[in-house]
């Protein structure tokens, strides 16, 4: 045995293992790669996180920072060992009822958590629950469902008897139930493979070597003799070793990005070479041994030093560094009023935001019968599939992108990350290999929200009625393209909010600078430009003193009025209902806030301001004005089995559930009759990319119409009226009509090359138009629309905000599932209050999930969901996308709550407490 290595006895889910295990093998690492329970997930390695909590002699513990020696004559449990017993059962029935799990790769440390706490006691508060799954965070789900699973399964009847269904899923109304997510029990359970998880035991293991500056040149060594002198390392990987074009992006006339740098880095943690080799090799790979020498060059961070005429471009070709330029200008002239009127402004700025999924980027790829299989996680598999093609010279059927499930992605993993290193080396050695990001390297390497800096000027008349809005943004999109165009193009059509304007001018400039790529983050740019407006809105009630929900309902855009964009929808604008469903809960709040301040300022009271705060959203649901086809097909074979095979990736907001259940009702089949297989490029039509709330419109449309379609095949073949009902069992499909029944025996009709003896693809594409030059036109078929209040207390001593309740209401068109409706509700939410409080990413300062602060379980206040179904004319049943909707309300209603408590404006985003205190001296001056 390697001297090294130290033999043990462990003992996990009741039973011993003997196993050799270096000094500092963390007890994850083992769990996960030496016993392959990969129910236990690592998302930081740094004990922050919480993903990889276990129970140490009864006691919930992160296993990433237990050292496997240490746990020798412990009994260490993990969800592997805890999955099947009677408290845990109703624990996993009350995450699936009450909607506690999304992406689920927090899941199973939360319920790790939960079960040592009911171990304990069933007599829980909130609060309890709360500080016991305090140490586990999750990016989706705002945590309230959590809690309320664990506050459920605390019942001792349910723990006892079991929760009862909620829904039945055996019946044919499928289209608004609380219907639970068909993947949630595998996830709750531990089963479900993420990036990391699945991956063959002989896997080679992949290492990045990346810029330690943000401007660098670069030198290699003795990369040949490198190899020579490590035993145990296979290969290095550089630039040269790209067969096809070392170049990617998610807008092809706009990639720009390398896969390895070839002379010099543009960007902190971008990445130049790769080394692989055998797994207790790469185990102990000091990065710093790798020959390569830096020099670093001056760099620009921010847009205006970028924009500087003395300031080299950091692309060729990119003047000034403006990657690009979105505008839209439109006047009304007859709209715009002659009297007076009021004119406010103001310049405000957001800061780098880290999406922070709790699954870092990861996967695995090997060579399979001659054909290239490429696993991670993504959210967008089928622009994957072309983009490595082009990377490695190879045709669409020389490979297969196979996603794994996604452990949150809220926009980063849109673009490539670990994919082009996987396929590289995989193709290369024609072995597998494994690339998990450590969460410091995720964070440096992967995409973050567009930091923006705004000018904006708003002018109402006299009665309050917005009459010109002026939008001046620059936002800065970093060292590469990524989705900088997207946000260019959408902020200018969304600036001015779900308003009316009649006179309104707006550009953004996506500006090139040596920070972090800039990608795509949840609302593409609008909730940045929305806390510039929102803000302006409320000042204008102010000085007219005006009501600052009434100024939103007057100037809320209707049915037939165009919007910035000269677009008119007859039907289906829903912001005047979300406002009007908020005015009771406004009237009240403003009442307890007005109580409060009233009150004696005396005790722990006495630096204590309440505020009330609102804020509106809207946001076009699909790409702008650009084509945004789904696919989606489906077949029943003689056995009676139907598979939808449905592309559009669940990244944790449902689209698994979502889509089946709109296929199935269209159908007329119960949801249970359905078999789903996801995202497959090989055998998964093209569903588009996870993104800009299209899927359950966009996609949810293409399965209506192939529900639809093959039901009509069905009644068809029988020979009956629309109204029949469709029954299945086994190999026999029953038709009752009109009181008439037939049944149709599957194993005797003919099939089709892939087995199927019906079949249908269908693909819908929403009718948009191309913006002019004035950026006019109908960029979206469809736009989702929000409200929300925030009841908040500031602490004017500390500068510390406490959110009390955040009440939220908004549009979907018609609530396909109204419990995953709130679970994206909550889950936005949770992310607008980190934009707005304490989310600040600074490059090469905050690496890490204990100095970039993301909302735990104790920063969400209650959170009041009111669904509004405003029915949308293309949308599936009505439907309307919400993904991106619900974040961007949150951040200004929460500012706007903090100016109505103290008067202090914050134009800088967090408003952390030292900008709280700086906003407050500068208005006490
Ligand atoms: Fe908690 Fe995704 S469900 S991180």
């Amino acid at each position: 045995m390697n001297a090294d290595l130290h033999a043990i006895t462990l003992r996990v889910n009741s039973r011993d293992y003997e196993l050799s295990v270096p000094p500092g093998d963390r007890l994850s690492h083992t769990l996960r790669h030496k016993l392959g329970l990969t129910g236990t997930k690592v998302g930081c390695d740094a004990g922050d996180c919480g993903a990889c909590t276990v129970l140490l002699d009864g006691n919930a513990v992160c296993s990433c920072m237990v050292a496997t020696l240490q746990a020798q004559e412990m009994e260490i449990q993990t969800i592997e060992g805890l999955r099947d017993d009677a408290l845990t059962q109703a624990l996993q029935k009350a995450f699936q009822e009450t909607g506690g799990v999304q992406c689920g790769i927090c899941t199973p440390g939360m319920v790790v958590s939960a079960v040592a706490l009911l171990r304990q006691t069933n007599a829980l508060t909130r609060e309890d629950v709360e500080n016991a799954l305090s140490g586990v965070l999750c990016r989706c789900t705002g945590y309230r469902k959590i809690t309320d699973a664990v506050l459920a399964a605390a019942n001792s009847s349910l723990v006892q008897n079991g929760l009862q269904e909620k829904s039945d899923m055996s019946g044919l109304a499928i289209v608004g139930q609380r219907i639970p997510r068909v993947d949630g029990t595998q996830k709750i359970r531990g089963q479900q493979h993420f990036g990391d998880d699945g991956v063959p035991s002989d896997a080679l293991v992949v290492k990045i070597i990346r810029s330690p500056d943000h401007h660098t040149r670069f030198t290699f060594g003795d990369l040949e003799g490198f190899v020579k002198n490590n035993p145990g390392i296979e290969r290095v990987f550089t630039a040269a070793d790209i067969p096809g074009e070392n170049i990617y992006g998610v807008i092809p006339p706009f990639s720009d990005q390398p896969v390895f740098a070839e002379t010099h880095c543009r960007f902190k943690g971008e990445a130049v070479a790769m080394v692989v080799g055998d797994g207790a090799t790469m185990s102990g790979f000091d990065r710093e041994d790798f020959p390569v020498s830096w020099e670093d060059m001056p760099s620009n961070l921010s847009p205006e030093q970028a924009l500087r005429a003395d300031c080299e471009a950091l692309h060729r070709g990119r003047k000034n560094n403006i990657l690009t330029e979105g505008i839209v200008r439109r006047r009304l002239p007859d709209q715009v009023s002659e009297e007076d009127s009021l004119q406010v402004t103001g310049r405000f700025e957001t800061s780098y935001v880290e999406h922070a999924p709790i699954e870092p980027e990861a996967g695995w790829a090997r060579m399979r019968d001659g054909c290239l299989e490429i696993y991670a996680c993504t959210q967008a598999p089928h622009m994957d599939h072309e983009e490595i093609a082009k990377i490695l010279d190879l045709g669409l059927d020389d490979l297969r992108v196979i996603p794994t499930a996604v452990g949150g992605g809220f926009g980063t993993k849109l673009d490539l990350s670990v994919q082009p290193y996987l396929a590289l080396a995989a193709y290369v050695l024609k072995q597998p290999v494994r690339l998990a990001y450590s969460r410091p390297e995720s964070m440096m390497a992967t995409t973050k929200r567009h930091p923006a800096e705004m000018d904006v000027a708003l002018s109402a008349d006299r009665t309050g009625r917005i009459q010109a809005l002026k939008f001046d943004g620059l936002f800065n999109t970093g060292a590469y393209a990524s989705w900088g165009p997207t946000v260019a193009n959408r902020v200018p059509v969304h600036a001015s909010g779900p308003y009316f304007v009649p006179d309104y001018d707006a550009t953004a400039k996506a500006v090139y600078t040596n920070g972090p790529v800039s990608g795509a983050f949840r609302g593409f740019g609008v909730p940045q430009s929305a806390i510039a407006v929102e803000a302006l809105i409320d000042r204008l009630a102010d000085q007219l003193e005006m009501d600052r929900l009434e100024i939103r309902l007057l100037n809320a855009l209707k049915n037939g009025q165009p919007t910035v964009t000269g677009q008119v929808f007859e039907t289906g604008v829903g912001i005047t209902a979300c406002l009007q469903a908020l005015e009771p809960h406004w009237k009240q709040a403003k009442s307890r806030a007005q109580d409060f301040n009233a009150g004696p300022p005396a005790g722990a009271r006495r630096h204590k301001r309440y505020g009330v705060g609102v804020a509106s959203c809207w946001y076009g649901c699909g790409n702008t004005a650009l084509p945004n086809p789904s696919t989606i097909r489906a077949g029943i074979n003689k056995q009676g089995k139907i598979t939808l095979f449905q592309g559009a990736m669940d990244i944790g907001q449902g689209a698994n559930t979502v889509i089946s259940q709109i296929f199935a009702e269209a159908l007329g089949l119960p949801l249970d009759a359905i078999n789903v297989e996801i995202g497959d490029t090989q055998i998964t039509p093209d569903a588009g990319k996870t993104s800009a709330s299209r899927q359950t419109f966009i996609s949810g449309k293409a399965a209506y119409l192939c529900g639809t379609e093959l039901r009509q095949q069905l009644l068809r073949h029988g020979n009956v009226s629309d109204q029949a009902q469709l029954s299945l069992s086994g190999c026999e499909l029953r038709i009752d009509d009109e009181g008439a029944g037939r049944i149709i025996d599957l194993t005797g009709l003919k099939e089709n090359e892939d087995g199927f003896v019906f079949h249908e693809q269908q693909t819908y594409d929403a009718p948009t138009t191309d913006l002019d030059e004035n950026g006019q036109g109908e960029p979206y078929a469809q736009f989702g629309y929000g409200a929300q209040l925030v009841e908040l207390c500031v602490d004017t001593g500390l500068g510390t905000v406490e959110l009390i309740k955040i009440t939220a209401a908004h549009d979907v068109g018609r609530a396909i599932n109204p419990e995953l409706v709130e679970g994206q509700i909550e889950g936005g939410i949770a992310q607008g209050i980190g934009l707005a409080l304490m989310e600040e990413y600074i490059p090469g300062v905050n690496e890490n999930l204990h100095d970039y602060l993301i909302p735990t379980i104790g920063d969400v206040p209650e959170i009041e969901s009111l669904i509004v179904e405003v029915p949308d004319a293309h949308g599936p049943y009505g439907a309307k996308g919400l993904g991106e909707h619900v974040l961007i309300p949150t951040a200004p209603a929460i500012l706007n709550a903090i100016r109505h408590a103290t008067g202090a404006e914050i134009r800088k985003v967090p408003a952390t407490p030292s900008r709280v205190l700086t906003a407050l001296r500068e208005v006490n001056s």
